[in-house]
């Protein structure tokens, strides 16, 4: 979730590179969380809660994330949608500090916003799985986020058409559940398995999910992505609920793709798909896939959604921590701003987010802050 996924894959998005200063201060966030208003970065302010602003908590989290969360915020004040901001100070670099992942007493806070808006997490030097089960996972799997919405829109290399696909990935089970073990740690007898959990129930809701969003699109397509000649078990499973659900779609036309397949597919032919349905691992290993034939990863957004509502859904960019061009002020702050635009799609304010989107659709090039300021002014041009 480092180097890999640094935003050097841009594409048409180039960035020169030059100091800038850290847009906002960051302070932990202990059981009571800091508040910060917005109406000034790097200013320290009291609580000025706004009647009809939407109360959002703020996790620029590790790395680049800060710096390309403050231009999402920037973005949607810009837009006109007023935000009455809380800033978690949550991390690998808060880990570091004093051992803080996520408390259920933090945790218990997060429930009463509205919505959540994550930079990235992840820190070198903290233990890989710590901050990404502790944190992000803790919250998918808590906030029972269970839809990870990925829109992919962009001229995948060597073609001249653009494609316009969502991937729904299932986002409370599979693998990322953590079951499994070790046994003989260390020796030359060692085992480690680790299972994969699909149930009925989170299986139907996804592909539900995927087929309700696909009957409101033009092409009314859904193809499920999965590995069912080899996961006999889990494949059956999605399979059987996905033609179940189909059945009840009439007017929805359907698709069966391995996932090898598919990863070619999203190369040679990216404009087969419409809304792509898949499991939490395939979803996760495709969906970077879907931001490199998409204009590069600093430009995919992503929505974890509570689609019943019955908490905060969080909206984050597809994209890592990138600790390597930290604090350097080239990270591309598209794929937040964009999170942003789906978290004010979530928010009711589809005006202010289509016109977000509408101000990112040409290039932008130069650093994190003038890539912002450049939005910010072609939504007031
Ligand atoms: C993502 C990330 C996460 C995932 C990591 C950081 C746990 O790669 O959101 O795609 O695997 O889901
Ligand atoms: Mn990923």
């Amino acid at each position: 979730m480092f180097g890999a996924q640094a935003l050097e894959g841009a594409g048409r998005n180039a960035m020169c590179r030059h100091e800038v200063r850290l847009p906002i201060r960051f302070v932990p966030a202990t059981h009571t969380p800091c508040v910060r208003s917005l109406n000034e970065v790097n200013s320290v302010a009291s609580r000025t809660p706004r009647s009809g602003a939407h109360r959002i908590a703020v996790i620029g989290g590790d790395g680049i994330g800060p710096e390309v969360i403050a231009e999402a915020l920037k973005v949607v004040r810009a837009a006109g949608v007023e935000l009455d901001t809380t800033f978690f100070d949550l991390g690998g670099a808060r880990y570091l500090r004093d051992g803080e992942v996520l408390s259920d007493e933090t945790l218990e806070t997060l429930r009463g916003f509205d919505a959540i808006l994550l930079g990235a997490v992840g820190t070198p030097g903290v233990p890989p799985g710590v901050i990404e089960r502790g944190l992000l996972l803790k919250l998918r799997f808590s906030l029972d986020l269970y839809i990870n919405q990925r829109p992919f829109a962009g001229t995948a290399p060597g073609h001249s058409k653009p494609h316009d696909f969502i991937v729904i990935r299932e986002n409370t089970e599979g693998p990322y559940v953590g079951e499994g073990g070790v046994l003989r740690k260390g020796t030359a007898h060692e085992v480690a398995t680790q299972g994969s959990v699909n149930s009925r129930h989170g299986v139907e809701r996804c592909i539900r999910y995927a087929f309700e969003l696909a009957s409101k699109r033009e092409r009314k397509h859904v193809t499920l992505v999965h590995k069912t000649n080899v996961l006999t078990f889990a494949g059956d499973l999605w399979q059987r609920t996905f033609d179940a659900v189909a059945a009840e779609y009439p007017k929805i036309a359907t698709a069966y793709n391995h996932v090898d397949a598919a990863c070619i597919y999203f190369v040679q032919d990216p404009h087969r798909y419409d809304v792509v349905v898949t499991d939490n691992l395939f979803g996760d290993i495709l969906t970077d896939l879907g931001g490199a034939v998409s204009g590069g990863i600093g430009l995919a957004s992503s929505a974890n959604l509570n689609p019943a509502r019955t908490g905060p859904s969080l909206f984050e960019p597809v994209h890592g921590s990138a600790p390597d061009i930290a604090g350097k002020g080239v990270a591309n702050p598209v794929a937040a701003i964009l999170s942003a635009a789906l978290m004010l799609d979530h928010l009711g304010e589809s005006k202010a987010a289509d016109a977000i989107r509408a101000a990112c659709a040409k290039p932008t090039s130069g650093s994190t802050i003038a890539v912002g300021d450049e939005i910010c002014r072609r939504l007031h041009g």
